[in-house]
């Protein structure tokens, strides 16, 4: 990544969302988690009858905007595996952000990507399964209940937040698809369109971005294929309209506005790794212990906490989530395969 070690990103006093702002967002929170229902978007209603291939074009070609989307605000069910830690502000998720696609600096992606068409949009689902197609997205985002799970994202820049994600886990569009037993990896391709993403006309990465997984490590409960945050639709700059979250790896696993889905036999060729194959490794688990080539790991700025002067945090192997994700790299040393 463009990374400046000294951080000159870092939010500003007046950026960082008010404390009030928070309260009223964790309130309405509230409020919405004991109204939801009909009013606002189904839960996965009619599941797998909705699940079917369409002869649709190429995502997207719609001609409005983000607001494009149908709804706006998701129900989703609380999840036993999100974190107790309190949330990042709306106003720092959605506005401090790397989308290289809308240009390097954090305040881009908020700044560009509204005009991001989300609609209609269709996913590829290629490869090595019983059941590849092309499938549309309000179909992918109702085949099984939206679940609110609150994560730790850590960027490898040093950089971490906690973040009210929506969706459910992968494993469920696994079983949908039915990966072959030649599938090893799952690799996920974003959106390129330098129509709409003015960063795409840079030669800062190969486009398209992409990302991938072990087959394994994508089919592990954690990972999930994430529609929203704080009770709505995904905003551009995080990815709309879907997107996956990799909470365990540095936050460049997390590929946003996926286009297509490819289930393969070999470790796929992942953007960064392509870039500098020397800082960023394909596995990129959170790794306090595995310093970057250029700055340390072993600890992490928390986003909305007073910017260059806020105490740092040590970093958790994993990002925290060892208990869940260690045994999947039983016998890897990840000081070499990192
Ligand atoms: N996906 C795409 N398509 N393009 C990107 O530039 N940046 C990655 C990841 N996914 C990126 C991407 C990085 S480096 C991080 S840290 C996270 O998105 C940031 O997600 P957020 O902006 O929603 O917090």
């Amino acid at each position: 990544m463009l990374i400046r070690v000294s951080h000159p990103d870092d939010p500003r006093p007046g950026e960082i969302g008010s404390r009030e702002s928070y309260e009223r967002l964790r309130g309405r929170r509230a409020l919405l988690g004991a109204a939801v229902g009909a009013a606002i978007a189904p839960l996965a209603a009619s599941t797998a009858s909705a699940f079917a291939a369409t002869p649709t074009s190429a995502a997207p070609t719609g001609a409005a905007g983000a607001g494009d989307d149908p709804v706006s605000k998701l129900a989703a069910k609380p999840s036993p595996l999100s974190t107790m830690e309190r949330p990042t502000s709306l106003e720092d998720v959605t506005g401090y952000n790397n989308f290289y696609e809308f240009g390097t600096d954090k305040s881009d992606p908020k700044r560009y990507a509204h005009s991001l068409r989300v609609r209609p949009w269709t996913v590829a689902i290629e490869g090595e399964v019983a059941k590849p197609g092309r499938f549309d997205v309000d179909d992918l985002r109702r085949i099984a209940t939206l679940e609110e799970r609150i994560y730790r994202l850590r960027c490898v820049e040093g950089w971490s937040m906690v973040i009210p994600w929506i969706g459910y886990s992968f494993s469920e569009l696994m079983k949908r698809v039915q990966p072959t037993g030649a599938a090893k990896f799952v690799e996920f391709v974003t959106l390129a369109d330098p129509r709409q993403m003015p960063g795409v006309r840079s030669s800062v990465l190969a486009w398209p971005y992409t990302e991938g997984l072990r087959i394994d490590e994508a089919a592990h409960p954690l990972t999930l294929l994430t529609f929203g945050l704080y009770d709505e639709v995904l905003p551009p700059q995080n990815g709309a309209p879907m997107r996956v979250v990799v909470p365990w790896k540095y936050g460049f696993k997390s590929a946003k506005s996926l286009v297509a889905i490819r289930f393969v036999e070999r470790q796929p060729l992942t953007s960064w790794h392509r870039a500098a194959p020397q800082e960023y490794g394909f596995y990129a688990n959170v790794n306090p212990e595995v310093d970057h080539p250029r700055w340390s790991q072993a600890t992490e700025r928390r986003i909305g906490e007073g910017g260059l002067f806020a105490r740092r945090h040590p970093t958790r192997m994993f990002n925290g989530y060892g208990e869940q994700v260690a045994s999947l790299y039983a016998g890897m040393d990840l000081r070499k395969e990192y």
